[in-house]
């Protein structure tokens, strides 16, 4: 056999594996090499959920994050956030992403106002995430993820946006912050793992 098909043969046995099955599957390194989880958090709720997602799937980890970041007072931030809905203000960003590294986004953020917070809107508009494959995934208080998960698909234009994930957080407005931590952390993985698998995205475990 010439050299030069025992190179390329070494090397695609290098970039693919074969699964019991006998068929050729991508090796998940190079999957998550191309995968971004982007998220908003306050409490760190949604922060961890991401985590977990990273540790699963692998990928870049991300926070986003205002110029102006939002105040800490929580009756400030809900008013600030309800007039940013109402005026279609988006505020703008301080993370920048090169985002044609990735073809895999996951999207994380809480519910806020029971809709997508401004700060996603702003991220949607400003990268055209067409031919992508986009996952959103949020935490809230107990109201459930509201429109966020439709404005997403709206906003997203030409994406291919898998089923979501929505989890119950923290509540900000009673002194609750974060609450995914130790047994909720827990069940949270594994409901993350079986979503994971229903939505069929390669894990790395
Ligand atoms: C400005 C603001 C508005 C919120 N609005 C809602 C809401 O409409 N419904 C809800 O269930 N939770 C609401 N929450 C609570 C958060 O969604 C919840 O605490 C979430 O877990 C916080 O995520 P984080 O810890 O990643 O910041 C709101 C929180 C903030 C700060």
């Amino acid at each position: 056999m010439p050299k030069w098909v025992t190179h390329v043969l070494l090397i695609l046995a290098c970039l693919f594996g074969h699964n019991t099955n006998g068929q050729v599957e991508q090796h998940a390194a190079l999957v998550s090499e191309k995968t971004l989880i982007i998220y908003l958090s306050r409490t760190n709720n949604t922060k961890v959920i991401a985590e977990i997602i990273q540790t699963e799937v692998g990928g870049d980890l991300v926070a986003l994050e205002l110029e102006t970041p939002y105040p800490e007072d929580y009756d400030a931030i809900v008013k600030q956030v309800a007039e940013e809905n109402e005026t279609g203000f988006l505020p703008p960003l301080k993370t920048s992403i090169d985002i044609s590294r990735y073809d895999t986004i996951f999207l994380g953020f809480p519910t806020w106002g029971m809709q997508l917070p401004p700060p996603l809107k702003s991220f949607l508009s400003a990268h055209d995430l067409s031919g992508k494959t986009i996952i959103p995934f949020n935490t809230h208080a107990g109201y459930g993820v509201g429109s966020g998960f439709k404005t997403t698909e709206e906003l997203c234009k030409g994406c291919s946006i898998l089923k979501g994930f929505s989890i119950r957080g923290g509540i900000e407005r009673d002194g609750i912050y974060l609450v995914i931590k130790g047994e909720k952390k827990m069940e949270a993985t594994l409901a993350i793992k079986s979503w994971l698998k229903q939505v069929n995205i390669q894990t790395l475990n």
